[in-house]
């Protein structure tokens, strides 16, 4: 367990010598430009500092603009904050990689990326359409590409110096143990649903043993409710510590040595959801403990967005 009292600080060293990523980490899956903009900059005024992004949430622009002005009304230097985006299904071909990955930087205004991502292991027809699917209206994918051809793709980012490290998203164990074994670059970073509902554990275990940063989105259930959120046990705790249900989850999740994502909109949210301190022994336990198993996202299945945020 970490040390510390604080986790909010807390970061995740990266392998192959990438920097160290901020373990509390804000994602911008907004469907829409204004709440997009908004939040980001809300955000990293709380002080968040790693952004994740997406080809497919098809608002790299929003971000990038807040980014940028955040940062110069902030004063804060574009080293100080780690910002991750990923290569879209349509896009696995290796070469349609290197303008992906140069078309993602454009709409952010950065030059050069902290991490970019495989978004899932399921390549999808070749060109622009991100859904493409077929007159049954099934998802049309691509046999012609494997993962391995992708990755090899992704590694050749980083030996042109413009991505600092590479990573998958959406990956079972199964999926990932060949790359791993057959990779160049060894993955640095795996970024899947994770909360006590589905604590991934065996996945966990084996990126601690090889230097693997798991990092957890959904660490609040998508805020859907019936949920970890209104959990009994994670109810108690709160009570008990003074802290709120979200604060006790993202704490957990920080504590068991996984960086998290979470979309706060608000300036109040953003700060609740820093302000995460370490949990007691007996409620860490008592977390781990819980039986109730849901996967609130299906992605890892089908590639397809399993999720579409409230609101939408
Ligand atoms: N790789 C993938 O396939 C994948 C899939 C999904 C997400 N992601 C990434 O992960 C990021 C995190 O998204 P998520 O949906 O998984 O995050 P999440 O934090 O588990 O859920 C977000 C929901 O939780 C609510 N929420 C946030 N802070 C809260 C708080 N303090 N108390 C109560 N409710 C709170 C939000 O409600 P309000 O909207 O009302 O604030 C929102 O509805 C995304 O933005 C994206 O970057 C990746």
């Amino acid at each position: 367990m970490i040390e510390t009292s604080d986790l909010r600080n807390t970061r995740m060293p990266l392998n192959h010598g990438a920097g160290q990523m901020p373990a509390l980490g804000f994602g911008t899956l907004i469907p829409e430009a204004a709440a997009t903009i908004c939040a980001t900059r809300d955000a990293l005024e709380a002080g968040f500092r790693h952004f994740d992004c997406a080809e497919r949430y098809q608002n790299e622009r929003e971000v990038g603009e807040a980014l940028q002005a955040g940062l110069a009304t902030g004063g804060i230097a574009r080293e100080d904050i780690f910002v991750t985006t990923k290569v879209w299904n349509s896009n696995h071909r290796p070469e349609r990689v290197e303008p992906a990955f140069e078309a993602s930087l454009d709409r952010l205004r950065l030059n050069y990326l902290d991490l970019y991502l495989i978004h899932t292991p399921f390549a999808f027809r070749p060109g622009d359409e991100h859904d493409p699917r077929d007159t049954e209206g099934n998802v049309v994918y691509d046999r012609g590409v494997t993962l391995l051809e992708t990755w090899r793709a992704m590694e050749s980012l980083v030996d042109g110096g413009r991505c600092r490290a590479i990573g998958l998203s959406d990956i079972t164990l199964n999926r990932l143990l060949p790359i791993y074994e057959s990779a160049r670059i060894k993955p640095a970073v795996v970024q899947v649903e994770g909360h006590p509902y589905l604590p991934e554990t065996e996945l966990l275990e084996f990126c601690k043993e090889k230097d693997i940063v798991f990092l957890a989105f959904a660490p609040l259930g998508h805020g859907i409710r019936p949920g970890p959120l209104d959990d009994p046990v994670i109810s108690a705790i709160a009570a008990r510590v003074g802290k709120t249900p979200a604060q006790v989850l993202l704490a957990w999740a920080v504590q068991r040595g996984t960086a998290l994502l979470t979309t706060p909109r608000t300036a109040a949210r953003a700060r609740e959801n820093l302000d995460v301190s370490v949990l007691p022994e007996d409620a860490f336990d008592e977390i781990n403990r819980i039986q109730t198993r849901h996967r609130f996202n299906e992605v890892v299945k089908t590639g397809s967005p399993g999720f579409i945020p409230q609101g939408r």
